[in-house]
C-alpha cells in the first residue's frame, strides 16, 4: 500500500517533468522521478540531439542529477511516464513506459550501490495504466558493482 502511494507521487512528478522533455526528433516525451531514502524526489527528462544517437533518456538525466547531489546510493524507487507529443504539446499515450535496457543497467548501479532493489513504477501518459516492477525482475542476473568487488 505504501509503495502504491509513493508510486502515485512519483508518477505525478514524472508526468510534470515530461512536460520539459526536449524531444523534437522522436516527438516522444519521457519524465522520470527518483524517490530517495529521505523522501526527496529528483526528476529528469529525455534530452535529444540533432546527432540522434547522442540522445539521453529521462532516467539517465535523473540519475545524473542524483549523482551530482551526492545521492546515487540513496535511490529507492523510480516513476516513469511517457507518451507521444501532440502538436499542441500535450503528452498522449495509453501504454506504460518501461525503462530501456541501458537505463535498467544504470538504475542497477544505483541499486547495488545502495544495497537494495529499486521499485520501478511505469505509467501511461493518460494515467490509466500503472505497472509496478522490481528492478531485479526487469534486469535479472545483472552485472554491476557487486561483481567488481
Ligand atoms: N526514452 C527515455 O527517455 N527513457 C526510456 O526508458 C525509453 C526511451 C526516450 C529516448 C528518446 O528521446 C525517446 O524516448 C524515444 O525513444
Amino acid at each position: 500500500m505504501l509503495e502504491a502511494a509513493a508510486g502515485a507521487v512519483l508518477i505525478e512528478a514524472a508526468h510534470a517533468a515530461a512536460a520539459h522533455a526536449y524531444a523534437p526528433y522522436s516527438r516522444f516525451a519521457v519524465g522520470a522521478a527518483l524517490l530517495l531514502d529521505d523522501g526527496a524526489i529528483i526528476t529528469g527528462t529525455n534530452l535529444e540531439n540533432a546527432s540522434y544517437g547522442l540522445s539521453l533518456c529521462a532516467e539517465a538525466g535523473a540519475l545524473s542529477a542524483a549523482n551530482a547531489a551526492g545521492r546515487l546510493a540513496d535511490v529507492v524507487a523510480v516513476g516513469i511516464v511517457g507518451g507521444a507529443l501532440s502538436t499542441g504539446g500535450a503528452i498522449t499515450g495509453e501504454a506504460a513506459v518501461r525503462p530501456c535496457g541501458r537505463c535498467r543497467q544504470m538504475l542497477t548501479e544505483a541499486a547495488q550501490l545502495g544495497g537494495r532493489d529499486i521499485v520501478v513504477h511505469c505509467a501511461s501518459a493518460d494515467g490509466r495504466v500503472i505497472e509496478r516492477h522490481a528492478l531485479s525482475a526487469l534486469l535479472p542476473h545483472a552485472f554491476g558493482p557487486d561483481d567488481l568487488a
